[in-house]
């Protein structure tokens, strides 16, 4: 519902979420649970999270640090490994906790090194989760060091993706944080159970962000910005048409300022501190504000079966200024849109 001022709709949930563990995910968690219902929690920690009692102990780690009275629910995800075996892929379903697996080409990202270096080696485990309905969530770049880093998304989608769409008809498979047009199209081409999640960082920012004027770490993230012509209007266009097969996913990844201000940063943006807000901005730039609540809190929910939450949020037209930065375990990390003004705030 929108108000000249106001916009509610249904809570959001964020299909695509890293936050460590330890005191980083003290820091951090409570960013999440203000804003959405639930989130797919990566599980790319040391060690990775790979079977169902890995899965159960992160599960209540993440509760225990969860502000009082809040009601988010973190779902879980199996990391899968040259070596799962599809035992596992049933146990996790067992458990209760695991919605999804997720496939790392081995040295995509960060803490991918125990991920799968040929897709042969989780055919079995693929075959089992198609069996059982389970997600198979990709982080869709090829690792080969021929590759250019600004086309490894679409060479994973020629010689990867294609063929495991091919080999598992009935799978479902969420591309995530989609970067180009070349994706884009593949999904909107692909059968109903292929899907794609999209970053407020791919939708509000493009390469030159990062690199006109000096390198700015803080905009450096896996898969990397792309172009804005192609690549940033596809995914604007994408998340904005109204089509159930592209949804939230904010891929929120917070790294400590030195760890990204160094001589060799990480990638990874936080975005869970106003992820709505920056989502609401980028629909607002698309005059597509009544597309927002589909792509934020229904098309998710539906691809994985689950409920639509129950409570509604609301955001007020109000423009603020995003802080510096925030704590961050013994340290800080510095949000995306550090220091800008946004339009929308959440209302608390
Ligand atoms: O930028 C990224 N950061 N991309 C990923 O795929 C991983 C993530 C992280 O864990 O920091
Ligand atoms: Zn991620």
């Amino acid at each position: 519902m929108q108000h000249n001022d106001t916009l509610q709709i249904i809570r959001p949930d964020d299909w695509h979420l890293h936050v460590r563990s330890g005191e980083a995910l003290k820091s951090v968690i409570g960013m999440t649970a203000t804003q959405m219902g639930r989130a797919i929690i990566m599980p790319n920690l040391m060690p990775p999270v790979s079977n169902a009692a890995q899965a159960k102990q992160y599960y209540q780690e993440i509760v225990n640090a969860l502000p009082a009275e809040s009601s988010f629910t973190p779902l879980m995800v199996l990391y899968l490994t040259d070596n799962t075996m599809t035992e596992q892929i049933q146990a996790a379903v067992d458990g209760g906790l695991v919605v999804a697996a997720k496939l790392y080409p081995a040295g995509a990202t960060i803490n991918s090194d125990s991920g799968v270096t040929d897709i042969a080696n989780i055919y079995p485990a693929l075959e089992k989760m198609q069996q059982l309905g389970m997600p198979l969530l990709i982080h869709g770049e090829v690792t080969d060091v021929a590759i250019d880093i600004f086309d490894r998304e679409a060479v994973f989608i020629e010689r990867i993706l294609t063929q495991v769409v091919k080999d598992f008809p009935e799978l479902k498979i969420v591309f995530e944080h989609i970067t180009t047009k070349d994706a884009v199209d593949f999904v909107l081409s692909a059968s109903e159970n292929i899907a794609a999640t999209i970053t407020p960082h791919h939708l509000l920012a493009n390469r030159n962000d990062m690199l006109v004027g000096g390198i700015k770490p803080h905009y450096f993230c896996l898969p990397i910005l792309k172009r804005e012509n192609p690549h940033q209007q596809a995914l604007l266009s994408a998340a904005t048409s109204g089509n159930a097969k592209f949804f939230l996913g904010t891929d929120s990844a917070p790294h400590a300022k030195n760890d990204k201000e160094s001589s060799c940063g990480c990638a990874g943006i936080l975005s869970a501190h106003c992820a709505i807000e920056l989502y609401a901005s980028a629909f607002e730039s698309q005059n597509a504000l009544d597309k927002l609540e589909g792509f934020a809190s229904i098309f998710g929910a539906d691809f994985y079966g689950l409920p639509h939450n129950k409570e509604t949020i609301t955001l007020k037209k109000q423009d603020w200024i995003v802080p510096d930065s925030y704590p961050f375990a013994n340290t800080t990390v510095v949000p995306f849109m550090a220091g800008k003004t946004l339009g929308w705030k959440l209302v608390p």
